[in-house]
């Protein structure tokens, strides 16, 4: 069954690595990024999610287009340490991390009703299970893991899933702007994954795809952790 599914932040990383094995697939994939690009194999809007005024047109695309799926995939991060975080980066972090989030699901909510199918993949971090420098993230994060448990219950008997995919350390722009090839970061982040390297942005992908197949159908509420085994901690084995 071809599916239409809607990415925000689409155009890069594990957005665009999802849209392109969705494409594959012969599914129609709508993308939502602030810059246009001709990688993206789909109809892609220009809107930036961090204007307030930008979640109505969101929603207005969201439901104009009949999304069986949602990816709610854009994120920002402002890397502070505790002591140097202002109420407004707070603000701006929970903002572009959460509202779209909701905006999108709920245009999504009538026309998924109707079908009796639908998915939506929220987009969480590793860095929930704690993390220096990312106050403000890390609880946007765990907002959305929040979010994922809750709408999961509301939505149980519709047809529509709700789960949360929590990258660990992925090679992506929005990676590497925060944590430059031979930074303390780098390193820190390198030294707490079991496998000893990072996750590629189609690695993520594949996670998300299933979650949004008719195969995980029973899946729902669930954050899966795709992060080469940091989620686990190390042993002193
Ligand atoms: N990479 C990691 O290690 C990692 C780890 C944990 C969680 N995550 C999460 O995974 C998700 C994807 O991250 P990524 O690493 O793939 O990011 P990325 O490579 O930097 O790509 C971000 C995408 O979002 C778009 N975007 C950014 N700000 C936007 C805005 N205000 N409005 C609309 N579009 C916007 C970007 O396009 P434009 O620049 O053109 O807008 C781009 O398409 C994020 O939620 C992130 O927090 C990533």
């Amino acid at each position: 069954m071809k599916r239409t599914f809607l990415i925000t932040g689409a155009s890069k990383g594990i957005g665009l690595a999802l849209a392109h094995r969705l494409a594959t697939r012969g599914h129609t994939v709508i993308g939502i990024a602030r810059n246009p690009t001709d990688a993206f194999p789909g109809p892609l809007h220009t809107l930036d999610l961090s204007e307030r005024s930008a979640n109505g047109e969101l929603a207005r695309i969201v439901k104009e287009s009949n999304v069986d799926g949602v990816v709610n995939n854009v994120g920002l991060v402002r890397a502070a340490p505790l002591g140097d975080i202002a109420i407004e980066t707070l603000e701006e972090v929970m903002r572009v991390n959460l509202h779209p989030a909701l905006m999108s699901i709920q245009s999504a909510l009538p026309g998924m009703r109707t079908r009796g199918w639908g998915r939506i993949v929220n987009i969480s971090s590793l860095t929930v299970l704690g993390s220096v420098q990312r106050t403000s993230y890390a609880a946007a994060k765990a907002a959305l893991v929040s979010f994922t448990r809750s709408w999961a219950l509301e939505l149980a008997q519709t047809g529509i899933t709700v789960n949360a995919v929590s990258p660990g350390p992925t090679e992506t722009e929005l990676f590497r702007a925060n944590n430059p090839i031979g930074s303390e970061g780098e390193a820190r982040y390198l030294s707490g994954v079991p496998m000893g390297r990072f996750g590629q942005p189609d690695e993520l992908a594949a996670a998300i795809e299933f979650l949004l197949s008719d195969d995980a159908a029973f899946i729902t509420g669930q954050t899966l952790h795709v992060d080469g085994g940091a989620s686990i901690g190390r042993s002193s084995l």
